[in-house]
């Protein structure tokens, strides 16, 4: 259980995946105001840097929970007194979406719920993988409950015969 539940966490990890939620955040800070954010990402989008937040490798369209979160970082912000949050991350998917037709995914607007919950940026990604915990744990009881070895298929697809040169005589 400690070593699947550590392995997962490894992969969480990383600005691509786990950590764009910190990205995302530190992203809105540096945007500063709705008006900044069509700069932003066109300069982003000329040095082929990544737009923290968007795009997704299964999701094609808008990830399902960021139109949950997008309510959420809306209301919470009226609640707080702090809309501006919701008003940079919206003009950044209005103009990333115009730009280069991505959409938002989970991260985005998690990071300003996150943020007006009084998160700290850096706990951002530790509170994701505490969330993803019961799932995780989930699948490995589901493991043991069959304990069968997963054996991942590969195909060679290099050289057949390969003719063997002593060391001394490689160039
Ligand atoms: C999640 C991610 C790694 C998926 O990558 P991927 O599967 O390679 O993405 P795609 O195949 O859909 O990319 C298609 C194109 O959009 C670009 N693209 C994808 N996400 C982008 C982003 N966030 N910002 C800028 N360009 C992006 C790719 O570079 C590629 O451009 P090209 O066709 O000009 O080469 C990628 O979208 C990303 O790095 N997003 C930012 C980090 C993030 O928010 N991660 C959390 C994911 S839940």
């Amino acid at each position: 259980m400690f070593s699947a539940i550590t392995g997962a966490i490894g992969a969480l990890k990383g600005p691509l995946h786990g950590g764009a939620n910190e990205e995302s955040q530190k992203m809105a800070e540096e945007v500063g105001k709705p008006e900044n954010a069509e700069a932003y990402v066109a300069e982003r989008l000329a040095n082929h840097d990544k737009i923290m937040g968007f795009g997704h490798a299964v999701y094609r369209t808008l990830d399902p929970r960021a139109t949950v979160l997008k309510q959420l970082c809306k209301d919470l912000g009226e609640r707080r007194g702090q809309p501006h949050w919701y008003e940079i991350f919206s003009a950044l998917e209005e103009t990333t979406l115009a730009q280069k037709g991505l959409y938002p995914n989970v991260d985005l607007y998690a990071a300003g719920v996150y943020h007006m919950l009084g998160i700290p940026t850096d706990l951002m990604t530790p509170l994701f993988a505490l969330a993803r915990m019961a799932g995780w744990t989930a699948h490995v009881r589901e493991q043991y409950a069959n304990n069968r070895i997963i054996r991942p298929g590969s195909d060679y697809v290099g050289p057949a015969e390969r003719v063997y040169v002593p060391i001394e005589e490689r160039g």
